[in-house]
């Protein structure tokens, strides 16, 4: 058995027996291992930073998690079929896990596969953007997806993965955040998430797609940007980033296997009643211009529908949008 697998059993072990004593001739008996197998990787999860003290006549017990994304943490108890159960890679430090995931499915890395990283050195945004990654303070990771889809109903995917940012952040942190058409989750109209969907695509249909995502978490609001803020800002307490990840995980999974059933319809009426522009006044910038309208709906492939002064529509696939504050809402 890999070094990983033992250490996420010994772990699933002990977050089973939460504050109680089992000696190691338990969890050796139950786990299949030897004791001295047991003793290896109980000093190898120390070195990680888990802090699990032993009592002569008590035995072991986990006393402190070290607040890391170790994939073998990560995938303890997230109940999916796909995501996060293939490898979790884990980096202390990557440029962009974007990157990194889009080389592993170039090398035939299946669905489900994960890159997380503590920091990125060169996190990137849409539109040729940065995304600032403190060190420990965020969840910065990227998902390996293969859907059988035609390349432009890409942008679904991006919704459906913020509608399960979104309902994990309610679920764990109490705070009920919004989404702004196409990639943001914000809060009070600041970003606390953003995601980047990358993909490779044969002519029409998709090959792999790469969903990066990252939230900050704990992040020291004087390192982010004026137009950003965290979930600790937000909550005024420090947010546990792996049980917060678990949730998107799971949730995201969910959300993911309802699109394939079901199509995006009953995704896209959630995403709607999520938005913080539809039915509200907003400037669409595109690449070297911008207009002004009415944001009218979101389609079945995830386009933002604008209506114009002059009563035209138009499908927007990409592109940064704000509310027009100074014009009342129609
Ligand atoms: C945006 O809001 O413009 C998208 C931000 C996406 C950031 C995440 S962090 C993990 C993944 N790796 C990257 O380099 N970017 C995405």
């Amino acid at each position: 058995m890999k070094d990983i697998d033992t250490k996420r059993q010994i772990l699933r072990f002990f977050y089973e027996r939460k504050n109680k004593y089992v000696s190691g001739e338990e969890i050796s008996a139950s786990l299949g291992f030897s004791r001295a197998s047991l003793w290896k990787h109980i000093n190898k999860l120390r070195l990680d930073g888990y802090l699990i003290e032993a009592v002569p006549h008590l035995g072991y017990t986990l006393k402190a998690a070290p607040d890391k994304m170790y994939g073998y943490d990560v995938g303890i108890g997230l109940g999916t079929d796909i995501i996060g159960k293939q490898k979790i890679w884990h980096y202390e430090s990557l440029e962009s896990t974007n990157n990194t995931a889009y080389e592993l499915a170039e090398k035939g890395e299946p669905e489900g596969t994960l890159v997380v990283a503590e920091t990125q050195t060169l996190g990137k945004g849409r539109l040729g953007r940065k995304w600032i990654s403190p060190k420990n303070g965020g969840i910065y990771f990227s998902l390996i997806l293969r859907p059988e889809m035609e390349s432009d109903k890409v942008p679904v995917i991006t919704l459906v993965a913020a509608v399960s940012v979104q309902k994990a952040i309610k679920k764990v942190c109490g705070i009920s955040a919004g989404i702004k058409w196409p990639n943001d989750i914000l809060i009070g109209g600041k970003k606390v998430c953003g995601i980047l969907t990358e993909l490779k695509a044969q002519p029409d249909m998709v090959d792999f797609l790469i969903l990066g995502v990252g939230i900050n978490v704990n992040t020291e609001i004087k390192k982010l940007p004026p137009e950003a803020t965290s979930l600790k800002n937000e909550s005024s307490r420090s947010v546990s980033r792996i049980k917060l990840m678990r949730r998107v995980l799971t949730e995201m999974e969910k959300d993911y296997q309802k699109m394939k059933n079901e199509g995006f319809m009953p995704i896209r009426e959630e995403c709607k009643k999520l938005s913080t522009i539809l039915n509200k006044q907003i400037t669409v910038k595109e690449y070297n211009s911008e207009f002004e309208g009415f944001a009218k709906d979101i389609d079945e492939k995830g386009a933002l529908i604008v209506q114009k002064k002059d009563g035209t529509r138009k499908r927007v696939f990409s592109g940064d949008v704000c509310r027009d504050r100074s014009r009342p809402a129609r």
